[in-house]
C-alpha cells in the first residue's frame, strides 16, 4: 500500500522528533517544516495528503497560514493542534475550513484517528471531482468524438453550462462542429424535450430573415399571402440555434438584441407585442470582436450573445481524435454500404494524421467516405487518399500543418510518417528499408525504435 504523505508544521525541534517518531512509519511517510514558509516550499513540489499544524504557526498568524496552504492546494486537509485555550481560535479555523483540530497533549491514537479521517475525506474529494468529470466525459456521448486533451475544456464547459439559459457562443473554423456542439447544448439542458430550431443567418437573404425569425401578418409584404410564425415562436421553450452569426446585417441586429432582453418581439407588419422564451446559441467561424471593431456587428449585441464562449479547435490541434472519428465514420458508413472497409493501413493512416485538415472534421468525413468507395480491398491504403494528402512535400501543407507545431515536434510528426511508409514500401524488411533510405541499417534500427514505428525483428 502507498503511504500517505503527512506534513507536519512546527518551530520547535522538540516536536517535530516526537511527530516522527509518532506516526506508524508503514502507514505513514512523516514529512516535517519549521513554519509556514518551509511547508509551502515542500508544497510546490511534492504533494501531501494531509497537513498536521500547530496553531502559533512561528512565522505567519495561524488563520492567515490556514489560508495560504489553501491557496497552494484547496482539497489540502489541514488539522490544527491548539494548545489550552487557543480553542476558540481552532473554532475559527474550522469555519475557515481547517478540517479538524486536536488539543494537546494529544493522545497518538486520537492522532492517527483523525489522520485517517482526513486521508479517506481527501480521497472522497477526488473521487467527486472524478466523478464530475466523468459527467463531463458522457455529456459527450458516443456519438461525439472527443477524446483528445484540447477538447476536455470544451467538454467540461458544455456539460457545466448546458443546464442554465446563458447564451452561448461558438467559435470555430468551418467543420469543427459548432452544429454539432450547439445540439448536444440542447440536449442536456432542461429544454431538451422542446424544440431545437437551427437557422443559418448567411443562407437567408437579408431582407427575409426578419421575417423567418420573428414571423410575419399577411400582406405585410408583397408575396406575404398567409401569415406565418417566425422561428422565435416555433423555438418557444426551447433552443435557437443561431449559425453564422456574423453576417446578420445591421439594421437586424436591434430587434435580435430586444428579444433577448425581454423576450419581447413584432412580427413583421404587426404592431402587437409577441412573447417567448427561448434560450440562445450562436455559431461563427469569424472573430466576431473583429466586426466589432469594423462596426459591422453592434457590440451591445455581442455581449449579450457572448455570455459563455465556446472555442472549437481545430482538427490539427487535436489529431489524437482523427482514429476514432475515422471508425466512427466507418461504422456509420458500413450501415449504409455492403462493402466499407473496416480499418486504415498504417502507412494511410500516417498520411491522416500529418494533413493540416483545413476543413476540419467535415473534410475528414468527406475523404472517409470517398475512399471507402473507391477501395476495394477490406484497408483503406494510401492510394484511395485525395491527391492533397499524398503530396507531402507540398510546401503549403508543411506550412498549415507546422504552424502551431513547435520545429522539434513538426520533425517528429514527419519522421514517423516518413519511416511508417517506407517500411510500407520495403515490405517491411529492415535491411530493404535501409537501402531504400540510403540508411545505415543499425541507424535505421535506432529511428525506429525512437520513433515507436513497428518492424520485424526477424526480417
Ligand atoms: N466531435 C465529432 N464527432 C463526430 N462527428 C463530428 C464531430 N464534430 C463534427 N462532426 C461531424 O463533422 C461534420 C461537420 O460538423 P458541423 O456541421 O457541426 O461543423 P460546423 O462547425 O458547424 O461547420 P460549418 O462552420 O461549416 O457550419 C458533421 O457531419 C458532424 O456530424
Ligand atoms: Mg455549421
Amino acid at each position: 500500500m502507498k503511504r500517505s504523505n503527512i506534513l507536519f508544521i512546527d518551530d520547535q525541534q522538540s516536536a517535530r522528533d516526537l511527530f516522527l517518531r509518532l506516526l506508524d512509519p508503514h502507514k505513514y511517510k512523516p514529512i516535517v517544516a519549521p513554519g509556514v514558509v518551509a511547508a509551502e516550499e515542500y508544497l510546490r513540489h511534492e504533494a501531501a495528503d494531509v497537513v498536521v499544524t500547530d496553531l502559533r504557526m512561528p512565522d505567519v498568524d495561524g488563520l492567515q497560514g490556514l489560508e495560504r496552504l489553501h491557496l497552494t492546494d484547496p482539497d489540502l486537509p489541514v488539522v490544527l493542534i491548539t494548545a489550552f485555550g487557543t480553542v476558540e481560535t481552532a473554532v475559527e479555523a474550522m469555519k475557515r475550513g481547517a478540517f479538524d483540530y486536536l488539543r494537546k497533549p494529544f493522545d497518538p491514537a486520537e492522532l492517527e484517528i483523525v489522520i485517517d479521517r482526513a486521508i479517506a475525506h481527501r480521497q472522497l474529494l477526488r473521487e467527486n471531482k472524478r466523478l464530475r468529470s466523468e459527467v463531463a466525459r458522457r455529456a459527450a456521448s458516443e456519438d461525439i468524438i472527443c477524446a483528445a486533451p484540447a477538447m476536455s475544456s470544451v467538454m467540461d464547459l458544455i456539460a457545466r453550462v448546458a443546464p442554465s439559459d446563458f447564451s452561448v457562443l461558438m467559435l470555430g473554423e468551418s467543420g469543427t462542429g459548432k452544429d454539432v456542439f450547439a445540439k448536444r447544448i440542447h440536449q442536456l439542458s432542461e429544454r431538451s424535450k422542446q424544440s431545437f430550431v437551427s437557422i443559418n443567418c448567411s443562407a437567408i437573404p437579408e431582407h427575409l430573415l426578419e421575417s423567418e425569425l420573428f414571423g410575419h401578418e399577411k400582406g405585410a409584404f408583397s408575396g406575404a399571402s398567409e401569415a406565418r410564425e417566425g422561428f422565435f415562436a416555433e423555438a418557444d421553450g426551447g433552443t435557437l440555434f443561431l449559425d453564422e452569426i456574423g453576417d446578420m446585417s445591421l439594421a437586424l441586429q436591434p430587434k435580435l438584441l430586444r428579444v433577448l432582453q425581454n423576450g419581447e418581439y413584432y412580427r413583421v407588419g404587426s404592431r402587437r407585442l409577441a412573447k417567448t422564451d427561448v434560450r440562445l446559441v450562436c455559431a461563427s467561424n469569424r472573430a466576431i470582436e473583429d466586426l466589432v471593431d469594423r462596426g459591422q456587428f453592434r457590440q451591445d449585441l455581442y455581449y449579450r450573445i457572448n455570455t459563455v464562449r465556446i472555442d472549437l479547435p481545430p482538427l490539427r490541434q487535436r489529431t489524437e481524435d482523427i482514429p476514432a472519428l475515422i471508425e466512427h465514420f466507418l461504422v456509420q458508413l458500413a450501415a449504409h454500404h455492403p462493402r466499407v472497409p473496416h480499418t486504415v493501413s498504417a502507412s494511410a493512416m500516417a498520411l491522416l494524421l500529418e494533413y493540416p485538415w483545413p476543413g476540419n472534421v467535415r473534410e475528414l468525413e468527406h475523404v472517409i467516405e470517398r475512399a471507402s468507395l473507391v477501395c476495394d480491398g477490406d484497408e483503406i491504403r494510401p492510394e484511395s487518399l485525395p491527391r492533397e494528402l499524398r503530396d507531402k512535400g507540398n510546401a503549403a501543407g508543411v506550412a498549415a500543418a507546422a504552424i502551431d507545431t513547435p520545429y522539434k515536434d513538426a520533425r517528429r510528426s514527419f519522421e514517423h510518417g516518413y519511416f511508417v511508409q517506407l517500411m510500407d514500401r520495403a515490405g517491411h524488411n529492415v535491411q530493404k528499408a535501409a537501402d531504400l533510405a540510403g540508411l545505415h541499417r543499425s541507424t535505421l534500427y535506432e529511428k525506429l525504435a525512437a520513433l515507436g514505428v513497428p518492424y520485424d525483428h526477424d526480417a
